[in-house]
């Protein structure tokens, strides 16, 4: 930037203040207020505050990370057994009325060989990372809206933990586990999930 730059730069950040002054006084003449004596609407922070992270984190529920920790490889094949009408889980294994399954976890979305994915699936970005993969199992239909596979979702956090983990074994190289972010959250979840699901 040389000098004369600066000076234009400088000039229009000027303008645009004494731009923003003007308007507020201007709108304050029109809509004359009083001095607000206290916020109108107080928000307490002191929960904010204080809380932390391993807080916030089981108030949303355990995460997929959390809930990985207790999957079992056995469980997960006996939930993919739901998959297994429309999906394939072996390399190279043909689409049925879903796309084949191989290496899914840390693939990006939409691009199994061999299969004609809905405008909706084509437009998700990103991979089927652990999150992702969470999201949609849950409720496939709310978590990309428009998506074409008829299943109505995993409610129990088990049940998508453990199929999860069973599609990470889809792949010769499986992808690295989810890390989880705080080992007191994680046994308090656990705490939570076996106390909730224990049917
Ligand atoms: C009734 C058939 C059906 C069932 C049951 C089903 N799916 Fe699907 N699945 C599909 C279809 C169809 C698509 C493609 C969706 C699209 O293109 O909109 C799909 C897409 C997917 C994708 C995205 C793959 C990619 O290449 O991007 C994953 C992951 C997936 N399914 C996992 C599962 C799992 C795990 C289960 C069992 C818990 C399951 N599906 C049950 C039909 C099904």
């Amino acid at each position: 930037m040389n000098s004369n730059d600066f000076n234009k730069a400088s000039m229009g950040v000027i303008m645009f203040l004494l731009l923003v002054i003007g308007a507020s006084n201007f709108s304050e003449v029109i809509f004359h207020q009083d001095a607000l004596v206290a916020n109108a609407y107080p928000i307490d922070t002191s929960s904010i505050a204080s809380a932390s992270v391993a807080d916030v984190v089981v108030d949303m529920g355990p995460s997929i990370a959390e809930l990985m920790q207790t999957a079992s490889l056995d469980k997960g094949a006996s939930v993919f057994r739901k998959c297994a009408a429309c999906h394939t889980k072996d390399n190279g294994g043909s689409a049925k009325i879903g796309p084949n399954l191989w290496n899914v976890v840390g693939k990006d979305v939409a691009t199994s060989e061999g299969f004609g994915y809905s405008e909706a699936m084509l437009g998700q970005e990103g991979n089927w990372d652990y999150e992702l993969l969470n999201k949609y199992l849950t409720k496939p239909k709310d978590a990309i809206p428009g998506n074409k596979m008829v299943f109505v979702g995993l409610k129990k956090g088990s049940d998508r933990a453990s199929v999860i983990m069973y599609l990470r074994s889809f792949s010769d190289t499986p992808a690295a586990l989810p890390i989880v972010a705080s080992t007191e959250a994680s046994l308090e979840a656990t705490a939570e999930t076996t106390s909730s699901e224990s049917m």
